[in-house]
């Protein structure tokens, strides 16, 4: 496999790279899925070597339920990471989700950081935009741009209120957002999936879009990347990010919620850490589990480190389903799994 060098950080994304890199902006805390566990089954009957991870995702089959998170796009550092990210993707079958392309659709020098489409042919490719946007000037023009840019099979549209409203530079209008998403549905080409950045999406934010149409979900639940210690940092004012360094949904709860919602297609993810908490999250009701911080140290590396950063999860996870016994992702779906009273 081939691999991209990486520049030097130049811009704000580049901050934010810079910034997620740093383990003390994660978190707070330990992960909310170790307070989750599986019945452990001395006798699961079925062969390691039978164990079958492969799911299919927006009509394309991969070899694991796994989805590389939105990261980046836009810098020289970006484009190295993206490229990576595509060959690493594309290598093991994995979805790729790129970051938010609304520098790209400001300026077109950015667009060559998000033109992977050719490093990754055959898995799903998602774009992205902020959901804000859409009070600043964005519609369905600059959606179906998005979309076109990257050839996508779907359109993210991430919802950050609170890392808004932590940047100095934030757009904090978020009136009127959910009848804007509405008339976006039916007249976009690909499915439009909605997601948070760390926070997490409640009960009832999931019941509203999937209420006008939104039949893909992503949690981007509290545990993981946090945002509101990223911005504080960027601004200065840390003090302002401790205050409210843990708000959010625990991904678990954003998870269970969620899938309680029928005919939603949900996306696990925040502060997923392992292939373990891979497991968990689809025995808790994902469909297909999300990461973003685990792959962007092997990004900066290599294409090559981001597949055996795939394959160490896969093996992880089918470990966990051998121990459970669980031969497919359905079955693994419908294992139960508990909450620790006390740990
Ligand atoms: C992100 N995330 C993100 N999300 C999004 O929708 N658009 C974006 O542009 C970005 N940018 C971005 C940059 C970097 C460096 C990171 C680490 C993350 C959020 C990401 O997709 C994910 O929802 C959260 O990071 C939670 O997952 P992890 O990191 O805890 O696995």
């Amino acid at each position: 496999m081939s691999t991209t060098t990486l520049s030097p950080p130049r811009d704000r994304k580049a901050e934010h790279i810079r910034l997620a890199l740093d383990e003390s902006l994660q978190g707070p805390g330990a992960s909310a899925f170790d307070d989750w566990y599986f019945e452990h089954n001395a006798l699961p009957e079925i062969d390691f070597a039978e164990i079958d991870t492969s799911v299919e995702f927006l009509g394309k089959k991969l070899s694991a339920p796994l989805l590389i998170s939105a990261m980046t796009g836009g810098t020289g550092l970006a484009r190295a990471i993206n490229e990576n990210l595509a060959r690493g993707a594309e290598a093991r079958r994995v979805a790729l989700a790129l970051g938010s392309q609304r520098k790209a659709l400001e300026d077109v020098d950015q667009v060559a950081s998000f033109a992977v489409r050719e490093l990754a042919p055959s898995v799903p490719l998602l774009g992205n935009l902020g959901a804000v946007q859409l009070n600043y000037g964005f519609g369905l023009d600059e959606c179906r741009a998005a979309i076109e840019m990257i050839g996508a099979d779907a359109l993210v549209l991430h919802l950050n209120v609170l890392q808004e409203a932590l940047q100095p530079e934030g757009n904090t209008n978020f009136k009127q957002l959910l009848p804007a998403i509405a008339r976006l549905v039916p007249q976009l080409p690909v499915p439009l999936v909605v997601k948070e950045v760390g926070a997490g999406l409640s009960a009832d934010v999931a019941r509203r879009l999937a209420g006008v149409g939104v039949r893909h979900l992503d949690t981007a639940g509290r545990g993981g990347t946090n945002w509101v210690r990223i911005e504080a940092q960027r601004s200065g004012d840390v003090p302002l990010g401790e205050l409210f360094a843990d708000w959010g949904i625990p991904t678990p709860d954003s998870i269970r919620a969620v899938a309680a919602v029928p005919g939603v297609f949900v996306i696990g993810s925040g502060g997923l850490r392992s292939g373990l908490d891979v497991a968990k999250a689809l025995a808790l009701g994902a469909d297909l589990a999300g990461l973003a911080f685990p792959f962007l140290t092997p990004a900066t590396e290599s294409a090559d480190a981001v597949a055996t950063r795939i394959d160490r999860f896969v093996r992880e996870l089918k470990i966990a389903m051998l121990a459970v016994g669980a031969r497919t992702i359905a079955e693994l779906q419908r294992t139960p799994v508990h909450k620790r009273s006390s740990r």
